[in-house]
Formats: C-alpha cells, structure tokens, sequence
C-alpha cells in the first residue's frame, strides 16, 4: 500500500487518485485537534495535488506550515486558532519566517503555484477579542511573538481568494520574500466589542496586509476593519498593485516604517494604489481614522536595534500613485514624516521620497491640513504631483498645505506648498 493511502486510512481523510490526488478533510470533532489530519493531507496532496476542507471548523492547536506546490486548497471552512495567549507567546510555538521585525506566525505557507481558495465561507478565525482585551491598553511592542494569522513567506506565484479572517491577535496578513502573488478578496475583522474599551482604540498592529521584500503582488478587494494599518508597504516592496480596497478604520495605507534597519536600505518602486475607500467607524467604538495614505521613515540616528529600535536606514521610494480616494472624516487625507519614534536631536533621515503622485480624491477630513509633507532636510521630497484633490475640510475653515523640504512639487493652489528647500 502507497505511504498515502496509509496516511490517509490512519487520520480518516479520503484520497481520490485521479490525474492529480485529493485529499479532503471535515472537522474531527470530539475536542480534539485538527493538527495532525491537516499536517497529512498536506504532505499528501500539498505537491500536485487538491486539498479540500469541508466546511466545519477546524481546532487549531499547534503552529502550522503548508508547503504547496502545484497545488490548490478549497478552504470551505474556518481554521481556529484556539485561544490560549501564554502558549502561543512561547517562542517555541510560533515560526520567526518573517525577517523584519522578527514578528512571529502561527501560520505559514511556502512554495510554488499554488491557489488557496476559501470561497467567501471559509478562512482563519483569529479569536483575537480575548488578545485585545487581555493587553487592554497596554503597551504592545513589535516582535514581542503576537503571531501573525496568515504569512506568506518564501511563494512565487500564489493566490489567495475570497479569504476571511475573522478577529487577527495582530496582523492579518503578511507577504515576504515572495513574487507573483495575488490576494483577490480579503476581508479582515478586528472590531473591539470589549465594553470596557469602547471609544479606545485597542486592536493595535491588526495590520490589513503587510509587504515586505515581495515583488509583483496584487491586492484585489480587500475589506479591511482594523485599528492600526489597512496596508502596509515595507521594504523592499516592488510592483505592487492594490485595487478595489476599503478601510475601515486605523491609521490609512501605510508606506513603511521605512529605514529602521541601518545596514539595509529599503527600496520601494512602482505602487499603484486605486479605488480606495476609507470609512471611519463610529468614534464611540473604536476611534481612529487617522490617513487617506501616509508615508514615515525613521530618523537619520539609530537608537537601539530592531524589532523594537533602530533607524539610520537608507532607501528611495519612488513611483507610487494613489488615485481615485474617497475619504470619509480622515484625521489626515496625505501625511509624510521622518522621524518615526525618533527625538529631538536626531539626524535628518538619508531616505528619499520622490515621483508621488496622488489623483482624485474627494471626501472629507477632520483637520483642516489636507497635505502634511514634512520631508528630510538630507533628502528633500521630489516632484509630488496631486490632481483634482477635492478633499473639504471642517466647515468653517478653509483647507490648509503644509510643505517642508519639497524640492518640487505640481498641482496645488499657488504658494500653498512651495517648491524651496528650509535650512
Ligand atoms: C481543541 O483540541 C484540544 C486538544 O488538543 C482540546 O483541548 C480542545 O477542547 C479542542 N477545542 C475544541 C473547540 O474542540
Ligand atoms: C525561505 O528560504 C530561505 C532561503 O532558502 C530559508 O533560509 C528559509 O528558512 C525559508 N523560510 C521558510 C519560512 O521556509
Ligand atoms: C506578476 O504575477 C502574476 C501572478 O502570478 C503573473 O501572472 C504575472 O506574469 C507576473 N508579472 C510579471 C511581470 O512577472
Ligand atoms: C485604560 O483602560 C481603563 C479601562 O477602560 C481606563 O480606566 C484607563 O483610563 C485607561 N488608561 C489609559 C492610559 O487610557
Ligand atoms: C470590491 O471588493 C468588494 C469586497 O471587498 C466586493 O464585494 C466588490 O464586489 C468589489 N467591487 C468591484 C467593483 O469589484
Ligand atoms: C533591499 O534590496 C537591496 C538590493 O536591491 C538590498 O541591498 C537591501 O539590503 C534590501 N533591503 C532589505 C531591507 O532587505
Ligand atoms: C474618481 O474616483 C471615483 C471614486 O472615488 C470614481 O468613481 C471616478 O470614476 C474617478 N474619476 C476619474 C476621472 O477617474
Ligand atoms: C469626525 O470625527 C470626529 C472625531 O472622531 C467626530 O468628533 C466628528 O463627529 C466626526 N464628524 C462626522 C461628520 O462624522
Ligand atoms: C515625476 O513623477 C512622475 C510619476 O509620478 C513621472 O512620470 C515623471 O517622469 C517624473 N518627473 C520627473 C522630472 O522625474
Ligand atoms: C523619478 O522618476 C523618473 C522617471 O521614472 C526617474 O528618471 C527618476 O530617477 C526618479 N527620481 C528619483 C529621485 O528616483
Ligand atoms: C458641513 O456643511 C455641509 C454643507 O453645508 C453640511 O451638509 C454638513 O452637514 C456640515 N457638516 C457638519 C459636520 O456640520
């Protein structure tokens, strides 16, 4: 007998041989763990092969890493990744797949030409309320092991489709070292229901998406409800196209922190975000909605090292368009700083902002400063191009443009953002 069907007659799940092998799943059941039947049906069909989970919920107990290749993944049900906080802050509990910042993932999946599929029904369930809730407002540092629910690391040409996770402990996504990836329909839900905290925001660092040293990645329709980034492009993040995305809270479309890491610069080129709607929740609940997109690099200085410190990175962002932006009552719609968790003191960052161009915009803002550009005075932003930004401020005041070290700029009022270079 084929080491598969063994597999498959000793965990219960069925394997059709066929032109390529099937394997599919349900639920156990019973309050046992789904880990070990999933760990064999991927070792049995996660290579040229189907794997199908009916739909049910899965109870996730352990880490977990599918390597696919040629393979696809009907994700009818929901993977539940159970709560219990003290375990899986145990270092040994997580993988550390994700170079920056050292974040943790419980969940990791590697390889080659591969679709997950979840069908609009199936996906992660986070259980992150008893995260939040357990950190109250509490300060949370960066790679202190709250694992990210869904990693992609190390893919060449993977999709993931109709995909839902439901209440993230932290990131929802994160895609490194990877090309060619598509993320068509990602829906991530981290919306405090803790009374306790309403009107705080606590569902800190429930990034949308994450990139990092990805290249070639589309971000179709995603729906994002989260307290901290929609969507983050980090380093290295190249040809990137995100279409059709709505934010829901948080802190908008984030560029960086970029420069954190002294001994590698951070390149970003060619991003194309379009169709982007932010929505601002009710404040009463869960308050932020802070950027239409905004841009930070860390300062010139290093001050400590990484997950938590660091900075003195360089780097070049160029060529990002941001077009075709409804904003609902944003703090800010177009920030850009570089002195992210820097003092007074610091040197200017050696990191370039240039070729930004931001068109179409419509929608309204809480501050009267439409544009915040406060760029390096040892790499002036260059040539920042905005068309039809047609952003009203709060009624009674007129919109305001704020402009320091834009060596070039087009298409705003005249004087609101000159083009000279402060000392
Ligand atoms: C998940 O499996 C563990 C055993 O590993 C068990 O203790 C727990 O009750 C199960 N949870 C559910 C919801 O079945
Ligand atoms: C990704 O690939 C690199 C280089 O081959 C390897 O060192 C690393 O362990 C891989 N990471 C994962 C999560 O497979
Ligand atoms: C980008 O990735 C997509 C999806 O894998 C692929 O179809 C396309 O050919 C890639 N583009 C380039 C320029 O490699
Ligand atoms: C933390 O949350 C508690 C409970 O809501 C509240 O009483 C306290 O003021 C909060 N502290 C801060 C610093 O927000
Ligand atoms: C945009 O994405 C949402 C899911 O977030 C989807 O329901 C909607 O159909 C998409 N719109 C278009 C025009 O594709
Ligand atoms: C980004 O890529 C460049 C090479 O193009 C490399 O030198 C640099 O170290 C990379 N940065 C990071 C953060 O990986
Ligand atoms: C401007 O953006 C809106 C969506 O916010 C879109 O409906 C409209 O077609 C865009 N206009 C142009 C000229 O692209
Ligand atoms: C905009 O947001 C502010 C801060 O949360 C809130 O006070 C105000 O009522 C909101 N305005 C509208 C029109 O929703
Ligand atoms: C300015 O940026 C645009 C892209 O936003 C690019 O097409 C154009 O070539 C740039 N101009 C200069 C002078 O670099
Ligand atoms: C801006 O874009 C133009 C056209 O692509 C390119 O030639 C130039 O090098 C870019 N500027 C910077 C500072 O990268
Ligand atoms: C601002 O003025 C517009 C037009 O007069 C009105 O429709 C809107 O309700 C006002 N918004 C607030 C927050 O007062």
């Amino acid at each position: 007998m084929k080491l598969v069907t063994w597999l498959a007659l000793f965990f219960g799940f069925l394997v059709v041989e066929g032109l390529t092998r099937t394997c599919t799943l349900r639920p156990v059941g019973h309050g046992k763990s789904d880990n070990s039947q999933i760990d064999a049906a991927i070792a049995a069909c996660g290579h040229h092969g189907t794997t199908v989970f009916e739909p049910g919920t899965y109870n996730i107990t352990k880490k977990m890493q599918w390597n696919l290749v040629n393979s696809r993944v009907d994700l009818h049900g929901q993977l539940n990744f159970i709560f219990d906080l003290p375990y899986w802050m145990d270092p040994a509990h997580t993988y550390r797949a994700i170079f920056i910042q050292s974040q943790a993932s419980w969940f990791v999946v590697t390889g080659q030409d591969f679709t997950i599929d979840a069908h609009g029904t199936g996906g992660i369930i986070g259980n992150g309320q008893h995260w939040w809730s357990w950190y109250g407002n509490a300060t949370r540092l960066d790679g202190d092991g709250r694992p990210v629910a869904l990693s992609l690391v190390n893919v060449t040409r993977g999709t993931v489709k109709d995909f839902t996770v439901d209440s993230p402990p932290f990131w929802c996504n994160a895609v490194a070292d990877a090309k060619d990836v598509v993320y068509d329909g990602m829906r991530c839900v981290a919306q405090n229901a803790d009374e306790t905290y309403f009107g705080q925001n606590i569902v800190w660092n429930t990034d949308g998406i994450d990139t990092f040293r990805a290249d070639n990645i589309s971000l179709l329709n995603f729906d994002i409800t989260s307290g901290d980034d929609c969507l983050a492009i980090k380093g290295n993040s190249t040809n990137i196209h995100a279409q059709n995305i709505t934010c829901r809270g948080g802190t908008g479309i984030a560029f960086g922190s970029l420069g954190q890491y002294a001994d590698l610069p951070d390149y970003v080129n060619n991003v194309l975000l379009e169709d982007i709607t932010l929505i601002q929740p009710d404040p009463q609940v869960q308050p932020l909605m802070e950027h239409g997109v905004y841009f930070k690099s860390w300062t010139g200085t290093r001050i400590g090292f990484p997950p938590t410190g660091g900075g003195a990175g360089a780097g070049l962002v160029s060529g990002v368009v941001v077009r075709n932006v409804k904003l609902d009552n944003v703090t800010t719609p177009i920030q850009l700083y570089q002195t992210n968790l820097g003092h007074p003191g610091d040197a200017p960052s050696k990191l370039q902002f240039a070729n930004l161009s931001f068109e179409n915009w419509t929608g309204t803002a809480q501050d009267a400063t439409i544009i915040d550009f406060q760029c390096s005075s040892a790499a002036p932003c260059e040539n920042l191009s905005f068309q039809a930004i047609d952003v009203s401020p709060p009624n009674g005041t007129s919109s305001a443009y704020n402009c320091v070290n834009v060596a070039s700029s087009s298409g705003l009022p005249a004087g609101a953002c000159p083009a000279v270079k402060e000392a």
